[in-house]
């Protein structure tokens, strides 16, 4: 065996940069985007014209809120409403506000992995739903999923909004959606919102807008990696970029070395060099139609009960069950 330094990692954010920096080639995870700067951005990204995911959904969800408490609060059954990435909640809220004027008994329990995003959701919703009886999570969808599988008793239903699911590779979802399939119990519910393939233009422009919040929040990662690891990342020497594939409906954003550059992580004492052109892949953002999230509910033993929609079809949300 190859006798390296050791590298000791406190946290697993240091050893995925330390990964990700060394592999070829170069590769960061999306889900490190969001500290307090990060969460910020990506509100502002929400607000943004371009960025019609969070408008459509809002929409689907408002028009169908109805529905939607049936289905949940069937037959007046308690439930234990689980949300993953709950982030700033605005979109649940239409439904908390809804199940609340209802009568309709549950619980909230919103998961994220950013404890500052659930400090502020649940002070928000103290002020504006004070009735709703609320319980945070902090973790990976991972870690969080299992937790909601070892919880007993009271009916289940899971939301899991603004297409995040899009972060995952097929094979990943897949496995994701098992593992959500492993956490409910028959009767349980799974509500997805899929973000749909559509004119490629509005997909790139929803991630390249011209304001450049959307290459801020990109480049917040090296900002993170700056700041907690002792690293010095000069943020304009890289581009942000954004590719869309109308034939699988991969969006992918990299940051772009625009020199020849070297850069020192001191916490893990690494020396990552970047040639000119050079690119980091940060993210994923996976576009969908009906037959590939049939495949991948059929894949991962889920049934679809159903599905609400915008008129232009840009948007969908399906409901799961085992
Ligand atoms: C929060 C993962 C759904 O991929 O559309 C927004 C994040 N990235 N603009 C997405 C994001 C760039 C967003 N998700």
């Amino acid at each position: 065996m190859q006798d390296n330094e050791a590298t000791t990692f406190t946290s697993t954010f240091e050893q995925e940069v330390h990964e990700g920096l060394t592999a070829h080639p170069k590769h960061l995870s999306s889900k490190y985007f969001y500290d307090e700067v990060g969460d910020k951005l990506f509100q502002d990204i929400m607000a943004m014209p371009e960025y019609y995911l969070t408008d459509c959904e809002f929409n689907i969800l408002e028009e169908n809120k109805a529905e939607i408490a049936e289905l949940f609060g069937k037959n007046g059954v308690p439930f234990s409403l689980f949300e993953l990435g709950a982030g700033d909640g605005k979109k649940t809220k239409i439904l908390l506000h809804h199940f609340i004027e209802k009568n309709i008994p549950f619980d909230y329990r919103p998961i994220d992995i950013s404890q500052n995003a659930l400090d502020q959701l649940e002070k928000s919703l103290k002020e504006e739903i004070p009735q709703i009886e609320i319980n945070t999570l902090q973790g990976t969808y991972f870690d969080t999923l299992r937790d909601i599988g070892n919880t007993n008793g009271r009916r289940k239903i899971i939301l899991f909004l603004g297409s995040n699911i899009g972060n995952l590779l097929h094979p990943q979802a897949v496995d994701f959606l098992k593992n959500m399939r492993d956490s409910i119990n028959e009767g349980d519910l799974i509500f997805m919102g899929f973000d749909q393939k559509k004119n490629p233009q509005t997909i790139l422009n929803a991630y390249n807008d011209k304001a450049g919040i959307t290459e801020a929040f990109n480049k917040n990662i090296l900002a993170r990696i700056n700041k907690e690891m002792g690293a010095d990342f000069d943020l304009d020497k890289f581009l942000h970029w954004e590719v869309y594939d109308p034939e699988t409906g991969t969006a992918k954003s990299y940051l772009v070395s625009k020199e020849e550059q070297e850069i020192l992580i001191e916490s893990l004492e690494l020396k990552v060099r970047l040639k000119p052109w050079e690119t980091i892949h940060t993210e994923i953002s996976q576009k969908y139609d009906d037959a590939v999230v049939a495949w991948l509910a059929r894949k991962a033993g889920l049934k679809i009960l159903t599905e609400f929609t915008d008129s232009e079809k840009n948007y969908k949300n399906y409901v799961f069950k085992k």
